[in-house]
């Protein structure tokens, strides 16, 4: 028996909340991709998400919580996860300005958690993460179920996130009862995580839509990246930093540059390199020649290099490629810049290419 797909309309998210409040689970629709969700508070719901996903527990999942129209600090300690009393004076003011600033919306916040939080949730750590999505079928369900939700993304641990109901169906459909579906996800990459220490540092554990430039000009700091792992405290990095990630079943290779750009010799190379199998390639931008190769299929992730269409539509193409019949091994372009959302689809390619353990 498989997942029921919902609409979301008024009837279907009242089943899906009542759903929840029994300890089940609820696939539901956010802005950056589909989260697998179950009440944060309940233990054995929270070990059910682990199960489903084959997630290993060292690895803690976000708290979603619902809007509100200020107050956020209070709302973080009045939903019972966040102990704001460890926060220094600057730190709480970082996180009133960054939730007045990005939330509803794809930042999470990594905070001291309160002692309530199940320690399955935070995997053991003083913290938790937190998040208010801003689709807004999510929104509809945290306000009807009115306790926060926990929802790693909705894909098996270590593959493609889903930012479609099909692609959760496929991934997770013969083991939850109900999936809501909320169309395409509108920004298609996992939020920003950024950890508020304490003190007031501020470290960037994910890149997401959310960027480091936005981030300071909030809070007058600069966050630290968690690469340098001497500059984080944090007990553990972000195991979405584990090296491989989102990754499709078939080979996926990075182009050392853009495909437009390889001068004929790096043309002939790639090609004696990829002799005998059938390619799929990912293009940041437009189409090139090469796709008129034999055995040879490309797909441009934006046909005017936008980078936020690309972003959206990374992971479904990624996952087309890897159910396609005719393709046997996928190559995808870096995008050429570095910053923002180009960096958050580079560090997401970067693991998907790394070989599953
Ligand atoms: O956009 C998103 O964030 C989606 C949607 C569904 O909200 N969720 C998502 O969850 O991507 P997940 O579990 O796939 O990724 C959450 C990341 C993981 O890398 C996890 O390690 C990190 O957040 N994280 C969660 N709590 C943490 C904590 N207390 N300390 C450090 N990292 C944490
Ligand atoms: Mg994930």
């Amino acid at each position: 028996m498989g997942a029921q797909i919902l609409t979301a309309s008024q009837a279907n998210l009242a089943i899906a909340a009542e759903a929840l409040r029994r300890g089940a689970l609820v696939a539901m629709p956010t802005e950056t991709v589909y989260g697998l969700a179950g009440v944060a508070f309940n233990e054995n719901a929270v070990a059910a998400i682990f199960a489903a996903k084959e997630r290993p527990t060292f690895d803690p999942l976000i708290c979603h919580i619902p809007r509100v129209a200020s107050a956020w600090l209070n709302h973080l300690a009045e939903q019972g996860l966040v102990d704001i009393s460890q926060l220094s004076d600057v730190a709480q003011q970082n996180v009133e300005r960054l939730a007045k600033a990005f939330w509803p919306g794809p930042l999470t916040l990594v905070l001291p958690r309160q002692a309530g939080v199940p320690d399955l949730v935070t995997s053991g750590l003083p913290t938790v993460g937190v998040r208010c999505p801003r689709h807004e079928v999510a929104q509809q369900l945290l306000l009807e179920v009115g306790l926060p939700l926990a929802a790693p993304s909705a894909n098996r641990f270590g593959r493609i996130s889903p930012t479609a109901a099909a692609h959760v169906d496929a991934e997770l459909g013969d083991r939850i009862p109900y999936i809501l579906d909320g169309g395409d996800c509108e920004i298609g990459i996992e939020s920003t995580v950024l950890l508020v220490e304490p003190s007031s540092r501020l470290v960037l554990l994910r890149p997401g839509a959310i960027t480091a430039e936005q981030i300071e000009r909030v809070t007058g700091c600069k966050p630290v990246t968690a690469s340098g792992k001497a500059e984080t405290s944090t007990p553990l990095p972000a195991p979405g930093m584990l090296a491989s990630h989102y990754a499709p079943r078939k080979p996926l290779h990075l182009f050392a540059r853009r495909v437009a750009a390889l001068d004929d010799a790096e043309r002939a190379a790639w090609r004696s390199t990829t002799a005998g199998r059938r390619i799929g390639i990912l293009l940041m931008a437009g189409i090139t020649d090469i796709a008129n190769l034999p055995h040879t299929v490309a797909i441009p992730l934006s046909a005017t290099g936008d980078v936020a269409e690309a972003a959206r539509r990374l992971f479904a193409r990624l996952r087309e490629l890897d159910e396609r019949d005719d393709v046997d091994e996928i190559w995808a372009e870096l995008h050429p810049d570095a910053h923002g959302l180009a960096h958050a689809i580079n560090d997401r390619l970067t693991k998907a290419s790394h070989p599953q353990p």
